[in-house]
């Protein structure tokens, strides 16, 4: 027997320690793929109503998947292939063990696979199996991640060639402006954007695995702590390389804060500052925390803590998953906002599609923008549209106050999302290109100035505040939440959205190159062509109508 080389971190030297399994890895590939749909299928609890808000769909609620998918990735180990070794062996060796129930390879500087087991059993018997520089079996004592593991063994097949799956990352725009024009109508083109963005499930199994794997690291302080994701890594929203939105919860008592000892040593102890005052304990705990991951847990990279923003964070970078994360405490509320867009989602199939195309639009046209500044960011634009379908004369969304449980007359509430099995749901077959084109009339008629938006009533309400944006957040009453919007960034979007009224009332935008919605992403130099060629005058005198300077 081959002897296999030893890791100095996180490792298993598995030759030694294993019979060869007899089973053929083509085999083992086959069957754990076929078992997987039948889990999956398993996994959708109910079924909406055929008269419900999203006719007929299967609607799995929040919880249930937020459950589902944690429980897969507390079921998951992250491989570390070295290059000699391959997955069909991997799989091979993992199946010796237990049942696999899924698994993937990707390349993230180096070659990766996440393996999920049946049995959480089955994850403890190879780490108390594998080999480390101390001893078998010591490594648990050890070591803070260890669900992440070398595997180097020396395959027969590995190829020199080995196909790079890269998960974590977004199509260029020309690359999807390709894509689209491969549709067959302006809506099938907003679908096909949505399909080519959205994170895929090996994504959102990264994701909750890498908070699993603090969570695992967080427990050596706060052994019964949770850490949950939130954000557009489980709203319906992501993008293949959305940022990693997480909140720890200590599950400690009041006052009771993590603090550092030495470089590598840390205890919780009381600290009365911090019992007086919640944002002090958060920042407190977020403070050692940053010094938890940068010393202590392997692949953290970057730590950066922001301490005093509205809600302190801890920026850090998972090296082996590529995935940048953003850790906050004290911070159930995430999971409720994160919940209502999932579930608002869910509620019309037209949803997503909609706001991917419309978040494309306006990082496209600068209204977005991943630095923090004067720009809307997405989750006030997603609830700009949820407003706008819920506004909207045959409203395709309802008013958060119909869809949930609570009494919203007060600002503490503990929400509870109903099953929505027979929501009503008005009938309204608007077509997906037809409801972007009422989005950008809205985006130019609305008065943003002298008016707010809230999704918690689907209304409009008089803005006597000096934002000239003001988006209520649904959750916290009368919270603006976009405060940073400048007056400037709105005037921009409504002449952005009226250029793209002019555009997609053009007699070309069926049949130019590109096509359809690829014209909402044309380089301002071909634009002006366009713009050229066509009736320039009457496009200046739209765009100036919007903006007030010509009457109408
Ligand atoms: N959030 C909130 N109030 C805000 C901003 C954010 O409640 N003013 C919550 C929302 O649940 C939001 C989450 O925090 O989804 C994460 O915010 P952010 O990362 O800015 O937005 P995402 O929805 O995750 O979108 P992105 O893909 O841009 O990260
Ligand atoms: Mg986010």
């Amino acid at each position: 027997m081959a002897a296999s080389r030893v890791h100095t971190r996180c490792l298993c030297c598995l030759q030694k320690l294993f019979p060869k399994p007899k089973l053929n890895p083509k085999l083992i590939l086959n069957n754990f793929s076929s078992n997987f749909n039948l889990v999956k299928s398993r996994a959708v609890s109910s079924v909406l109503s055929k008269d419900g808000w999203g006719k007929g769909a299967k609607f799995e609620p929040f919880q249930v998947m937020v459950e589902r998918r944690r429980s897969e990735a507390s079921r998951s180990i992250l491989f570390f292939l070295s290059e000699r070794s391959c997955l069909e062996n991997l799989i091979e060796y993992c199946n010796s063990h237990g049942k696999v129930q899924n698994c993937f390879e990707f390349y993230q500087n180096a070659y990766f696979a996440v393996v999920e087991f049946k049995k959480k059993e089955s994850v403890k018997l190879i780490q108390e199996r594998v080999y480390s520089s101390r001893g078998i079996g010591r490594f648990n004592d050890e070591l803070i991640q260890n669900r992440l593991l070398k595997y180097n063994i020396k395959s027969s097949q590995a190829s020199t060639i080995r196909p790079k799956n890269i998960v974590n990352k977004d199509f260029p725009n020309s690359q999807l402006i390709k894509t689209v024009c491969h549709g067959d109508s302006v809506s099938n083109q907003i679908e096909m954007l949505a399909t080519e963005q959205a994170l895929t499930d090996e994504g959102i199994r990264m994701r909750f695995l890498v908070c699993t794997l603090i969570e695992d690291a967080c427990r050596k302080m706060f052994p019964e702590c949770e850490v949950l994701p939130f954000g557009s890594s489980v709203n319906n929203f992501g993008k293949r390389n959305c940022d990693v939105d997480m909140f720890i919860d200590p599950k400690i008592g009041h006052g009771m804060i993590p603090v550092a000892q030495s470089a590598k040593k840390f205890k919780v102890e009381y600290d009365q500052s911090s019992a007086d005052n919640e944002r002090i304990a958060t920042q407190n705990t977020l403070r050692t925390l940053s010094k938890y991951l940068e010393k202590c847990v392997p692949h953290c990279t970057n730590v950066l803590k922001i301490l005093h923003a509205t809600c302190p964070l801890v920026k850090f970078k998972h090296q082996a998953l590529g995935l940048s994360c953003d850790l906050t405490a004290n911070n159930r509320g995430a999971i409720d906002s994160s919940e209502m867009l999932y579930i608002f989602s869910k509620l019309d199939k037209r949803v997503q599609p909609l706001v991917f195309l419309i978040r494309h639009w306006c990082r496209y046209h600068g209204l977005t923008n991943k630095n923090p500044g004067q720009w809307i960011t997405n989750y006030p634009l997603t609830l700009l549209v949820v407003v706008f379908l819920q506004t909207r004369r045959v409203p395709i969304l309802p008013k958060l106050v119909d869809l949930i449980n609570a009494d919203l007359s007060f600002d503490d509430i503990d929400y509870s999302f109903p099953d929505l099995k027979g929501f009503p749901h008005q009938a309204d077959d608007t077509s997906l290109a037809d409801l972007l084109h009422e989005f950008f009339v809205f985006c130019t008629k609305f008065d943003f100035g002298n008016q707010g938006l809230s999704v918690r009533h689907g209304s409009v309400f008089h803005n006597d505040s000096r934002f000239p944006l003001f988006i209520e957040n649904p959750l916290v009453y009368h919270l603006n939440c976009c405060k940073n919007v400048t007056k400037a960034l709105v005037t921009k979007l409504r002449s952005s959205a009226a250029e793209a009224l002019w555009v997609m009332d053009q007699p070309g935008f069926l049949d130019s190159t590109p096509w359809g919605i690829g014209m909402l992403f044309l380089t301002p130099r071909k634009l002006e062509k366009i713009q050229k060629e066509q009736n320039v005058a009457a496009f200046g005198k739209r765009v100036g109508r919007v903006l007030g300077l010509f009457p109408n």
